[in-house]
């Protein structure tokens, strides 16, 4: 794990120079409502204009248009098809089913996709819904107590917590952290409840303090924070700004190590940006929680660059001015010191598929699904299945950083019909390989406007593939931890898998090699511009290798690196190098 603290000579806390456009729009925003309102008025074009098309990211909302058919539109002089992709805030991927019913109608009713899609970061994304349908959106969201307040933008988005399927006062104190943290951070702009909730204005003066944390212009560039319980990295910690790592004595919560600056998105062949795990900041006590939250963030956003997006993250800051001058200002800010770390480990990332018994004596069942898409395939009704069972549901549902999804809190009685559910509309299939649970991709095309290469859609059938592959070489019940994204922006968190293909161009990945099952270090470039057809004939190869050479039970990403294959990154990121 990096631990490298930097003491930097001369540290320039605040890059001077012409701020980068986004600062104007915010500051110029009236705390998040720029003229959205009137924009939805406006019937001549399905989109939103000028600044409000940034604007309306920080109320959870992308303007996004279905690629697939953008060149055809084009042909016939129309605009593109403009819609929103919504993402919710979830604070610890908890949903309740009635929640989960209004969000499975409206799916239905008004997305053009009729799906729902679990993310990475444990909520759950509306994809293409039109401009006419936005407000009911979100009115049908606050009906059942959800929002999607801040879960895009340059703010601090939703906060992740572990999904522990297994109940435990642990788990649900931790998760109270993470619901806590996330309301403390969020803005306070009245924004969101005017615009879409049709709250009236309340008048506010000069004086008045309306965003005390988050400042007038915001922060910088997104923030992401977790709260993580050891030994499961189910949420990936150096894939976000700021961690709480949950330390226990005797099963009671005592406190937090915080790591801070972990970020993954980079550019290709942009040698000042890179992947970067987070540094370990130290120990506090659960007390002081909230204090450190909000001093990491407001040294962020008075230190973050301004001037340049692309350098913008937590983790740069930490770079620029070094590790030990940024911790100084946070305990100066909060009036807390970090003690010495406590001992903590963490082995692994995946979720525990099938039923778990609680302490409470209730169950709890964990469901594949495959990027986490819901929606009725062909011999797979995955969303009637959910709807059903979240008709007769007593318990929760929780999403996990993985794209699955638990039921959670069942009793006894209710075990049987809800697994005959689950087994009858295809969300339980005990075919499911280990390699294909290990595998993961970002949403890229048609929808992300980003997107480089396919990584969703080419997903199952790669698996196909590589379960080919490893059965072949004598590893069939063996699994690599397998991410696939679009682009090297790092949502489907390749960056820190022990095969990371990140899209290049169309049908063209860069492969990097290396991470860990406990998703401690990041992986290295290993070839690039690969097609469909060489990798696989990459990943044949280097599991032919693995199968014959490795050590007793050594994971892929250890053994790449102990032969040599790839060097390991840790120490410089500065030096990390890509193509
Ligand atoms: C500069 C960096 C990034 C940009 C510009 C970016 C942009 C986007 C966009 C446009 C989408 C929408 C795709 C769709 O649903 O159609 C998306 C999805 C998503 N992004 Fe990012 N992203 C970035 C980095 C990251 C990173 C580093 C993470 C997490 C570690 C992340 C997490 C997610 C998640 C969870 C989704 C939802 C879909 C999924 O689960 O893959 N993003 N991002
Ligand atoms: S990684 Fe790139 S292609 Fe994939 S969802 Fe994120 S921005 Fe889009």
């Amino acid at each position: 794990m990096s631990n490298n603290f930097t003491k930097v000579e001369n540290p320039v806390l605040v890059v001077e120079g012409k701020q980068a456009d986004n600062e104007r729009l915010k500051a110029e925003s009236d705390y998040l409502r720029g003229t959205i309102k009137e924009d939805l008025q406006d019937r001549m074009t399905g989109g939103f204009t000028s600044d409000n098309f940034q604007l309306i990211r920080t109320h959870g909302m992308y303007q996004q248009d279905d690629r697939d058919i953008r060149a055809e539109r084009q042909k016939q002089k129309l605009e593109p098809l403009h819609n929103v992709m919504l993402r919710a805030r979830l604070p610890g991927g908890i949903i309740n089913p009635t929640q989960w019913l209004a969000i499975d109608k409206f799916a239905d009713d008004y997305t053009s996709y009729g799906s729902i899609r679990l993310t990475t970061r444990q909520t759950f994304q509306f994809h293409g819904v039109l401009k006419p349908d936005i407000k009911l959106m979100h009115q049908t969201l606050n009906s059942v107590g959800l929002d999607s307040i801040a879960t895009a933008g340059d703010v601090n988005r939703n906060v992740l917590c572990t999904s522990n399927p297994v109940e435990s006062a642990l788990h649900q104190e931790a998760y109270e952290w993470a619901t806590k943290i996330s309301e403390h951070l969020l803005p306070k702009t009245r924004a969101y409840a005017e615009i879409w909730l049709d709250e009236e204005k309340v008048e506010t003066t000069e004086a008045d303090e309306i965003e005390p944390i988050l400042g007038s212009n915001y922060l910088p560039r997104k923030f992401k924070t977790t709260v993580v319980i050891p030994p499961n990295n189910d949420i990936d910690v150096h894939a976000n700004d700021l961690n709480f790592v949950a330390i226990s004595e005797g099963g009671e919560l005592i406190g937090f190590n915080v790591l801070v600056g972990g970020g993954l998105a980079m550019t290709h062949g942009d040698k000042g940006t890179y992947p970067r795990c987070a540094d370990d900041f130290g120990f506090i006590a659960k007390e002081h929680t909230l204090a450190i939250a909000a001093a990491v963030v407001t040294v962020q956003r008075d230190w973050g660059n301004r001037v340049n997006r692309k350098n913008a993250k937590t983790k740069y800051t930490l770079d620029r001015v070094g590790v030990d001058t940024f911790k100084a200002e946070v305990e100066k800010r909060a009036g807390v010191k970090f003690s010495e770390s406590r001992s903590y480990k963490f082995t692994h990332r995946g979720d525990s598929f099938g039923w778990v018994e609680g302490i409470d004596g209730k169950h709890h069942l964990t469901l594949f699904i495959e990027n986490g898409r819901i929606l009725d395939f062909a011999g797979k009704t995955l969303k009637t299945g959910m709807l059903e069972i979240a008709k007769i549901h007593q318990g929760d549902f929780r999403l996990t950083a993985n794209q699955n999804l638990i039921v959670a809190g069942v009793a006894q009685a209710d075990k049987a019909v809800i697994e005959q559910l689950a087994r009858d509309h295809g969300l339980i299939n005990d075919g499911v390989s280990n390699q294909r649970k290990s595998s993961m991709a970002c949403v890229a095309f048609p929808t992300c406007p980003l997107a480089m290469a396919e990584a969703e859609r080419y997903l199952p059938g790669l698996v196909d593939d590589v379960e080919a592959i490893l059965t072949k070489n004598g590893l069939k019940d063996e699994s690599i931890i397998l991410r696939v994204t679009g682009c090297p922006n790092g949502c489907g968190r390749a960056m820190l898998a022990e095969i990371g293909l990140i899209g290049k161009g169309p049908g063209k990945y860069n492969m990097y090699l290396g991470s860990d099952l406990a998703g401690s270090r990041v992986p290295k470039l290993y070839k690039e511009n690969l097609d469909e057809a060489a990798v696989l004939s990459e990943i044949d190869a280097l599991s032919a290798r693995w199968s014959a050479e490795r050590l007793e039970a050594e994971a892929f990403g250890d053994f790449v690196i102990r032969v040599g294959i790839v060097e390991q990154v840790i120490v410089s990121f500065r030096d990390f190098h890509h193509a």
